[in-house]
């Protein structure tokens, strides 16, 4: 489907957003392992959390979804069933990595595929570990899925996964729920903790040590009543078209503020920008606020940090944001140490250099980042989205500030992680 957007003279209102993507995977597939009924308020209604669901069912857990929450009877830790036919986990790499540590812990043989964006990106850094617990298992050449799984009881391994990644380390922490002994993961570079908060939510037993997390074999997790915070990434597209659309003023309510996922907001408001942090509350150990977002020519006559090393695990989703939005700055924007992007829904790298210079803009690619020049003025321009869903999403915003038309081409990707978002920011829009 292809998406027009013409320029905005002004954004306002209150957006509400889905529910936080990452934490929607985590609950719900610990809610499977739990004992009991556990119901999930603000799911996010993600095609991606959805392909989560849709791997649940086939494994024997009943999964409702209702108007107001996800009401899921978890099997208990060894209750999940023998799917009769290969899972899939459509575009999700958080679906098909968590999981894959679940099901190396069960005695049956599952295949676990995905769509043509997931079928190309790399599955050797959770199937090293994987291999190394004691799991069977296979993949396409080059480490692509699909992948073949045969599990069963696992040995608890301590593991220093060589990329910085939230779903590795997940996939092992899960897998060493079924282990013999205590699993251990390294982390030089943090990465969100949402796993490390659910589990212990869910009732099992973990240890941080500095840069060590250790999970112990747990017997039994035990069902939960939780409420989602809003998804702080699908948030910084709008954050990004208030702060660059003059006169803009946005507020984005009960928004996820996790400690390992909140420096957007810090990293904005050291560079300027008029961003206001409201009625901070934390459940079940994930803080979340109300954020307000207004527009001011002085943030976009200033410079953003250049983002390398640890920034880019702390950012990696809103690069494509901030992309944007450095182009708009008058200091521009300097991203390295993020060969990641290469291997995400698409190489964000490239899309995002070969459709800013569609707008007119320019950019200067490198293998492991960017450097975009600031104060860019740009036109419309056909927008390849290559399926990616935060591409689509980052050229929305750009084509607020464009002159004349955009069309994005394949825009419905965008539910990917945010189902309406084109008639949010199209409601958000004054004229
Ligand atoms: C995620 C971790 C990140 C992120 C992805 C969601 C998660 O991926 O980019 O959108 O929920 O754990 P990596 O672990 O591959 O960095």
């Amino acid at each position: 489907m292809i998406r027009r957007l013409g320029s905005a003279r002004r954004l306002s209102g209150t957006v509400a957003l889905p529910g936080d993507k990452s934490i929607s995977h985590r609950y719900a597939m610990l809610a499977a392992l739990a004992e009991g009924r556990s119901e999930l308020r603000n799911f996010a209604a993600s095609q991606d959390c959805h392909s989560t669901l849709g791997c649940l069912r086939p494994l024997g857990v009943p999964v409702d979804v209702g108007p107001d929450c996800v009401t899921i009877e978890g099997r208990g830790l060894r209750g999940l069933a023998a799917p009769a036919q290969p899972l899939d986990a459509g575009n999700s790499g958080t679906t098909m990595r968590l999981l894959a540590g679940i099901l190396a812990g069960h005695a049956f043989e599952s295949v676990l595929g995905g769509d043509a964006s997931l079928s190309r990106r790399p599955m050797q850094r959770i199937l090293e570990p994987l291999a190394l617990m004691g799991a069977r298992v296979q993949a396409r050449e080059g480490g692509l899925p699909p992948l073949g799984i045969g599990g069963g009881r696992l040995l608890g391994i301590s593991y220093r996964p060589p990329v910085a990644s939230a779903q590795v380390k997940s996939c092992i922490l899960f897998a060493g729920l079924y282990a013999d002994s205590a699993t251990a993961v390294g982390e030089t570079v943090p990465t969100r903790d949402h796993t490390e908060i659910a589990l212990g939510e869910f009732g099992a037993a973990l240890r941080r040590d500095g840069e060590w997390i250790e999970v112990e074999p747990a017997p039994r997790l035990r069902a939960r009543r939780l409420e989602i915070p809003g998804d702080l990434s699908g948030a910084a597209f709008f954050l990004a078209a208030a702060l660059v659309v003059p006169g803009s003023e946005l507020l984005l309510a009960g928004v996820g503020l996790n400690r390992r996922r909140r420096e957007l907001v810090d990293y904005l408001c050291r560079a300027g920008a008029d961003l206001e942090v409201s009625g901070e509350r934390e459940l079940a150990g994930e803080p979340r606020g109300d954020l307000r977002a207004r527009y001011g020519a002085r943030f976009l006559q200033g410079a953003l940090e250049s983002i390398r090393g640890a920034a880019v695990a702390a950012l990696i989703d809103e690069i494509p944001a901030l992309a944007v939005l450095g182009s708009q700055t008058a200091g521009g924007l300097e991203v390295s140490d993020a060969a990641e992007l290469r291997v995400k829904e698409s190489d964000r790298i490239a899309r995002l250099a070969s459709n800013l210079r569609a707008m007119g803009a320019e950019v200067d690619e490198r293998p492991d980042g960017f450097r975009i020049p600031g104060g860019q003025h740009l036109r419309g321009a056909r927008i390849e989205t290559h399926g990616d869903h935060r591409i689509a999403m980052a050229f929305a915003v750009a084509a607020l500030v464009a002159r004349g038309e955009t069309e994005i081409d394949g825009a419905e990707c965008a539910d990917v992680s945010f189902p309406g978002f084109f008639e949010k920011l199209a409601g958000a829009v004054r004229s």
